[in-house]
Formats: structure tokens, C-alpha cells, sequence
């Protein structure tokens, strides 16, 4: 049975104490809203560790609009129910008055790197991703941590933050699961509508065409995409377009 811990003091206690000193740890942080993306993290967190530690924590410091905070999906007994099914052992659910002893005054802010792709749209963003993966990191002092290539900009950022910051944590990518379409798994997509879900499929499909980043960018206009930034660095395009009001983002190799 999964041990559900909301208050970090408790937490603390247990990390330092004899009955793990020996086991290895593996940490998936989310913001809760599971789906088989994150099933696939856990997966891979308890088949390489002793214990794994999932967190469950809506970070209002990440999100520079508002309406989305609001809207972010709550499925929390859902989420229960998976995390229980899969084995985890630990649930990390704390409040922000525990996560953010001193509110929003001390963040990590990444100078670079940060501020393309989603970040020229999304100002702040990953500094309050990056901000609340290090207090995960160092509450949790995993020895291996895990992330989605769906947020491919978010685990290179993270990656690079614990290496900077001399963390003993291997950060560890982990495959965008799919629909059998091709639509990257996210929790978002409980917003869209049966139609809309239909449309989202052509997203991926035209961001892997070899065709100008321009091409690519009317492409996915003329099927109803509202585009944010189509962009390739690399051998990987990265894209965020609006179905809506819903944002998707999704990269891919090409
Ligand atoms: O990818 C997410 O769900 C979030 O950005 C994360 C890593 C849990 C930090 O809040």
C-alpha cells in the first residue's frame, strides 16, 4: 500500500531513517492528472530503484497565466488508484505553505537556454519548474529522477540545473508515449473535445515532415492550428500550437 505523505517534516524523517539508509531512490515529479505517460516514468523508476517516490504537486509558480492554473485537471483519487496499482511507495503531496516556506523569494533562474522555444512564450515559466525541482531533489535525494521527452526543453534545463548545482541525482528522459495516432499523451488533453482530440493527431504528423519549418507552421494552420512557435534545432523540431484555448507541445525527431 502506498504511504500518501503531506506534511515534509514526516517526510524528512522518513528519508533519513535506518529502514532505507541502504536503498536506492528514484524520484517522477508531476503535477498529478496521470496518465500512461507518467505510468511509463514509474515504471522505469521502480524497475531501476528500492523505492520509488512519486510527488503530486500543482506548482503555481510555473504557470505564467492564471486561467491555466485554474484550469489544470484534479484527478486525484484516479491518480491514487494508478500510483497504488503500479507499487509506488511514497506519495509526496504538499501543501505550497510547505513547499514554499519563503513564498516565491529565493528561485533558480536558468539564463539562457530557458528563454527560447517555450520559454520566449511562457515568461518565467521554467524558473518556477526549475525552482520546484530542486526543492523535490533535495527533499527527495534521489538517485535517479525522471522526465518526459515531451517536455524535451524542460528535462535538458533540469538536466543541466543538477549539473551545474553539483546534484548527485542522474536526471533520466524517458520516451513521449502516444495514442495510436500519434498524439503525445498529456494531461492537457482532457480539455479538448472528441473533435478537437481527432485534430490534435495531425499535430505530430505534420511536425515530422521534412519540410521547412515555414511549411510546417501553414500546414498546421490550414487544420485549424493556432501556432506558437514551429522551430528545429538540431534533428529535433520542437512546436507549441493552441486547439482553442488549449495549449499542446510536442518534439520530434527528424
Ligand atoms: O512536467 C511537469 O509535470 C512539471 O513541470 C514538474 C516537472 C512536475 C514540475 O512541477
Amino acid at each position: 500500500m502506498i504511504k500518501v505523505i503531506e506534511r515534509l517534516s514526516e517526510w524528512k524523517k522518513i528519508r533519513v531513517g535506518r529502514l532505507y539508509a541502504k536503498k536506492t531512490f528514484g524520484l517522477v515529479p508531476t503535477m498529478g492528472a496521470l496518465h500512461d505517460g507518467h505510468a511509463a516514468l514509474i515504471k522505469k523508476s521502480i524497475k531501476e530503484n528500492d523505492i520509488t517516490v512519486v510527488s503530486i504537486f500543482v506548482n503555481p509558480t510555473q504557470f505564467n497565466n492564471p486561467e491555466d492554473l485554474k484550469k489544470y485537471p484534479n484527478t486525484f483519487d484516479a491518480d491514487l488508484e494508478l500510483l497504488n496499482n503500479l507499487k509506488v511507495d511514497f506519495l509526496l503531496h504538499p501543501t505550497y505553505e510547505e513547499m514554499y516556506p519563503y513564498f516565491y523569494d529565493y528561485k533558480v533562474i536558468e539564463t539562457n537556454f530557458s528563454k527560447t522555444l517555450c520559454g520566449q512564450f511562457r515568461p518565467g515559466h521554467f524558473d518556477g519548474v526549475l525552482t520546484v525541482v530542486l526543492k523535490l531533489l533535495n527533499l527527495v535525494k534521489p538517485n535517479k529522477a525522471y522526465f518526459g521527452e515531451k517536455d524535451f526543453q524542460q528535462y535538458k534545463l533540469v538536466k543541466g540545473m543538477a549539473e551545474a548545482f553539483f546534484i548527485d541525482t542522474k536526471i533520466i528522459s524517458v520516451p513521449t508515449v502516444r495514442t495510436k495516432d500519434g498524439l503525445a499523451l498529456s494531461s492537457r488533453n482532457m480539455r479538448l473535445s472528441k473533435d478537437e482530440l481527432k485534430t490534435a493527431a495531425y499535430f505530430p504528423q505534420i511536425l515530422k515532415l521534412k519540410l521547412s519549418d515555414e511549411k510546417i507552421k501553414s500546414l498546421l494552420e490550414k487544420k485549424g492550428f493556432r501556432v506558437e512557435y514551429i522551430e528545429q534545432i538540431g534533428s529535433r523540431r520542437f512546436g507549441a500550437v493552441y486547439l482553442g484555448n488549449v495549449r499542446l507541445i510536442d518534439n520530434v525527431k527528424i
